[in-house]
């Protein structure tokens, strides 16, 4: 069994030494650990740097962001991903502005009821903030009490996070932002999955799976599903007046964003003007075939061209179509498309 305060000494000792710089461990400002934190979640942090610096500047703080232009906010987001993650971050930040006085609570119970707070966002923010001693569980941290603990159970069930969160919170010290954070850095730098560096782990005369030398058989994985494979013609619907159609997308999860309209590849061009409510005059050139990686699931797209002479309110502009916010996946195959001279 862990000796609890001799565990968490060692740990903090070593993060206060070896700590990354990044740029939201130089802020106590609660919204800017919490927007951190929302860029974090599902983000690389060398990814996640310029995003944050960016929007530290262009939304210092709670009233800037909840004032922000919902559109301009996604554009800003673009290429991050889950989008959904923005747009309850501005509702969650509205709600702050509205009743709590543009104060981010430094309360679990009132932090935990705002949009888009679930246990891992809620306990970094309100640990790494407020130092509320409540555990911040991401995958690093699942990694690494998987081996602290030489718990073989699977990590990716909600109910085993519940009972490791738990566990850290059984852990954790007065210093617990610092200590979130140094269990994740841990994770992200020396208990990394492959290769792990044990020989110098701050603590690893604390560690089960080092001590039975099993660390490389854990976290046990579950056999990864293949990613479900889906088809699809993408469409760049031109009406020779130098516009082109894109489609605002509504109550998917890429609410908000701009797409370029896209068919199951069996889909019959009569079938393609019903639901567009255009007539293709003109079929035009192959634009080009990209693949785009979700979580789950992995598209392969062809583009094509198609000429029309209908006015239509979806018609936008060529030249503005780069300040719309447009998923990754569409980016792509856009870029083919202007390198045509599009
Ligand atoms: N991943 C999630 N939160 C983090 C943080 N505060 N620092 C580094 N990596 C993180």
């Amino acid at each position: 069994m862990l000796k609890t305060s001799e565990f968490s000494h060692n740990l903090l000792a070593w993060y206060h030494l070896n700590q990354r710089s990044l740029p939201w461990r130089k802020t106590r400002d609660p919204y800017k650990i919490w927007l951190s934190e929302v860029m974090l979640q599902q983000t690389q942090v060398i990814t996640a740097i310029p995003y944050f610096e960016k929007f530290i500047t262009k939304y210092p703080d709670i009233d800037s962001l909840a004032a922000a232009d919902e559109e301009a906010l996604l554009k800003d987001w673009e290429g991050l991903g889950y989008y959904n993650r923005i747009r309850n971050f501005q509702a969650a930040v509205k709600e702050v502005k509205e009743h709590y006085g543009s104060v981010v609570p430094d309360d679990p119970e009132v932090f935990f009821k705002l949009k888009g707070v679930g246990p891992y966002i809620g306990g970094a923010v309100q640990s790494i903030a407020f130092n509320h001693l409540i555990a911040a569980v991401d995958g690093n941290v699942l990694r690494v009490m998987s081996r602290l603990d030489a718990d073989d159970r699977e990590m990716t069930k909600p109910s085993v996070q519940k009972t490791v969160k738990e566990r850290v919170e059984t852990l954790i010290p007065l210093e617990a932002g610092d200590f979130n954070q140094a269990l994740m850095e841990l994770g992200a730098t020396i208990c990394t999955p492959r290769a792990p560096k044990c020989i110098i782990c701050p603590v690893r005369q604390h560690c089960e799976a080092y001590q039975e030398n099993r660390v490389s058989e854990l976290p046990v994985k579950k056999k990864a599903k293949k990613k479900s494979e889906y088809y699809y013609n993408v469409y760049f619907i031109l009406n020779g007046k130098n516009e082109i159609l894109l489609q605002k997308q509504e109550g998917t999860l890429l609410q908000g964003m701009y797409e370029l309209p896209r068919f199951d590849v069996d889909t019959s061009l009569e079938t393609i003007e019903e639901s567009l409510g255009i007539e293709v005059h003109h079929k035009g050139e192959h634009i080009g075939s990209v693949s785009h990686v979700f979580t789950h699931k992995k598209w392969f797209m062809e583009g094509y061209i198609l000429y029309t002479r209908d006015i239509h309110p979806e018609f936008i502009k060529l030249e503005d179509v780069g300040n719309l916010p447009m998923s990754r996946a569409m980016q792509k195959l856009y870029h083919l498309f202007e390198a045509m001279g599009g």
